[in-house]
């Protein structure tokens, strides 16, 4: 049956009406909050390219935690600034870097909140890649023993997911098995499977400064053309052991989130990256857009995508908004 007996505005009327047929929902307890922890810093320092967002010293870690908790949030992901860098990434593996002192403080403060914290070596290193380098660049094989001894280290800090990002291929394996060896059966792998090299992280490594000095992260991040490589990824990780599966960026990636979502019966995440954000940011500032509509319009997009849970910036300001 067509018009004039169909007429799909007769649900659009109310909010009522629109509610009760809504496909996708939207709440606090799907969202993440990334965070930056320094163990150099006395008090919260703003970043300059991320309005809103502020490094936090690790002695305001716990202060944190109970922020997002009370917010409703399903979680956070952590990320630390090294004390000192080094070419075998020194801060990455002590336990009493910034990260596992952040994670002790908040599972004390905050423990009905996820803890995630990413597993990477850029911002350890002193030359800034990802992974180990030698004569040939980013050498994958030797960077998988540093990055499970850097999972191990947040793990038993107390992290409930450990989320590798460097894209090394085969660190989910080593990571499953290194924390398997020392009894951690009970920590999840969230692993940035499908993480393309993209100009939307430019804030973040200004945040981290964790920019490479020399070169790029194409050898090892996704080529932004190719969908049905990050399939190939994600069925990868899951062999080795991921327990959910991130497809980062989100807005660009849309497609890609959807083609994993039809693809796998399995927990996906989204990361709604620095770029993203301070690109809305950036036009709500300047009264183009509003920012409340615009932000969870773009988060509910990447969950109507097929994400179970969002990584973004603006989880504080989504989950009050949402209220
Ligand atoms: C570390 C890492 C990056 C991001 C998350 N983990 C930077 C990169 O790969 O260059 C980006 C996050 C963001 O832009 O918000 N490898």
């Amino acid at each position: 049956m067509g018009f004039p007996e169909t007429r799909l505005r007769r649900l659009r009327r109310t909010e009522a009406l629109r509610s009760l047929v809504r496909e996708t929902a939207l709440e606090p307890g799907d969202l993440v909050l990334p965070l930056f922890v320094d163990a150099g810093l006395e008090a919260p320092a703003p970043v300059e390219s991320m309005p809103g967002v502020r490094r936090h010293p690790v002695t305001g870690a716990g202060e944190v935690a109970r922020a997002a908790q009370k917010a409703g949030l399903g979680g956070v992901l952590l990320f630390g600034q090294a004390r000192a860098k080094g070419p075998d990434a020194p801060d990455a593996v002590a336990e009493d870097a910034a990260v596992p002192e952040a994670l002790r403080r908040m599972k004390d403060a905050a423990p009905s909140l996820a803890l995630a914290a990413d597993v990477c070596l850029c911002a350890y290193t002193d030359h800034g890649h990802c992974g180990v380098l030698g004569p040939q660049g980013v050498e994958n094989d030797p960077s998988l023993a540093l990055l499970a001894r850097t999972a191990v280290n947040y793990a038993k800090a107390g992290a409930d997911l450990v989320a590798p990002s460097d894209m090394m291929d085969g660190r989910v394996g080593a990571i499953r098995r290194a924390l398997d060896g020392e009894g951690l059966h009970d920590t999840a792998i969230l692993s940035y499977a499908a993480k393309y090299a993209s100009a939307f992280y430019g804030p973040f490594r200004e945040a981290q400064a964790s920019a490479p000095r020399a070169g790029d992260r194409k050898g090892y991040q996704m080529d932004p053309g190719n969908v049905r490589e990050a399939l190939r990824e994600i069925g990868l990780d899951l062999d080795e052991g991921a327990d959910v599966v991130m497809v980062k960026p989100a807005l660009a990636y849309l497609d890609v989130i959807r083609a994993a979502r039809e693809r796998f019966d399995v927990p996906i995440a989204a990361y709604s990256v620095s770029g993203e954000y301070s690109a809305l940011k950036a036009a709500a500032e300047r009264g183009w857009i509003d920012e409340r509509a615009a932000v969870l319009e773009s988060l509910l997009a990447m969950r109507r995508a097929g994400a179970d849970l969002v990584v973004t910036y603006h989880a504080l300001d989504a989950a009050r908004w949402l209220g």
